[in-house]
């Protein structure tokens, strides 16, 4: 059968994967993590639309009947781009939660942590313009954690220091609640819950990408029809497989077969 396609700079996109394993189990997946090219969020947006251009397409050959684009920073720099080269797929992109969080928060101050592509992309200025609603919303961009996650420098002293620094003014501001505005950061929510303890709510999108997921595979007549069985996971790497296996297993992400990605070459010219 087809598999759902995913895509991301390197682990973060599991985070959506895992939601979406949740709720349709006998769906095959398959994900691209681009860790050659990790990180995307220092990067021009005119790079990542070709960057993005190349993963979509490799999840397309490749069998793609849908192709989830699990990473913000590819989002807002390219989801518009890649509806338009790839008509015929549909796509699934991220935006970082502003809506759900300006409902639950009481301060009327919510934080957005992110890289900073994501914060001077369109796509989250469309989604503050129309859902801020005279809420606060405090963008904070966080570069560097990505790149200790994908070492797996999960509670390393430099990694609490740089969520700290963070999340101190987001705290200061007066925010109480805080949107995960990279996919990469939910694998930091134990380091993060140690330092802002249990009052202050953080939110993910990716259980509500993943409800859009199923959605679309209606609508579009994709769903996979009932086996009774669960389906495949496989992920494929731009970098070294054995590296991406082995944070795989620490950060207890679905398990699958873990590949380097045929044509990995190109991505590297890209
Ligand atoms: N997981 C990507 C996101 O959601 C990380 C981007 C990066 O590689 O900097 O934005």
């Amino acid at each position: 059968m087809q598999p759902i396609g995913f895509f991301d700079s390197g682990v973060g996109g599991i985070t959506v994967l895992r939601e979406v394993r949740r709720l349709l189990p006998e769906e095959d997946l398959l994900y691209l993590a681009d860790q050659a090219r990790c990180p995307y969020g220092p990067r021009p947006s005119d790079e990542l639309r070709a960057i993005a251009a190349a993963c979509a397409g490799w999840l397309i050959e490749h069998g793609a009947k849908m192709v989830v684009v699990a990473c913000n920073t590819a989002s807002a720099a390219a989801l518009a781009d890649l509806r338009r080269r790839f008509p015929d797929t549909p796509f699934v992109g991220m935006v970082p939660p502003v809506k759900p969080a300006v409902a639950h928060t009481r301060s009327g101050v919510v934080g957005v942590l992110a890289t900073p592509a994501t914060l001077a992309g369109d796509l989250l200025r469309d989604v503050i313009d129309h859902w801020a609603n005279g809420a606060r919303i405090v963008p904070q961009a966080c570069p560097g954690l990505v790149e200790r996650i994908e070492e797996g420098a999960f509670d390393s002293p430099e990694t609490v220091a740089l969520l700290r620094r963070y999340v101190a003014p987001l705290l200061d501001a007066g925010a109480d609640t805080i949107v995960l505005g990279c996919t990469h950061y939910p694998l930091l929510l134990p380091q993060l819950r140690a330092l802002i303890g249990n009052d202050i709510r953080l939110l993910d999108a990716a259980p509500a990408v993943a409800q859009r997921v199923a959605q679309v595979l209606r609508e579009c007549g994709l769903t996979r029809p009932p086996t009774g069985t669960p389906g495949s996971v496989t992920y494929a790497t731009t970098g070294d497989p054995a590296r991406l296996a082995d944070l795989i297993d620490r950060l207890d992400l679905p398990r699958g077969g873990v590949v380097a990605a045929a044509g990995a070459s190109a991505f590297r010219k890209a």
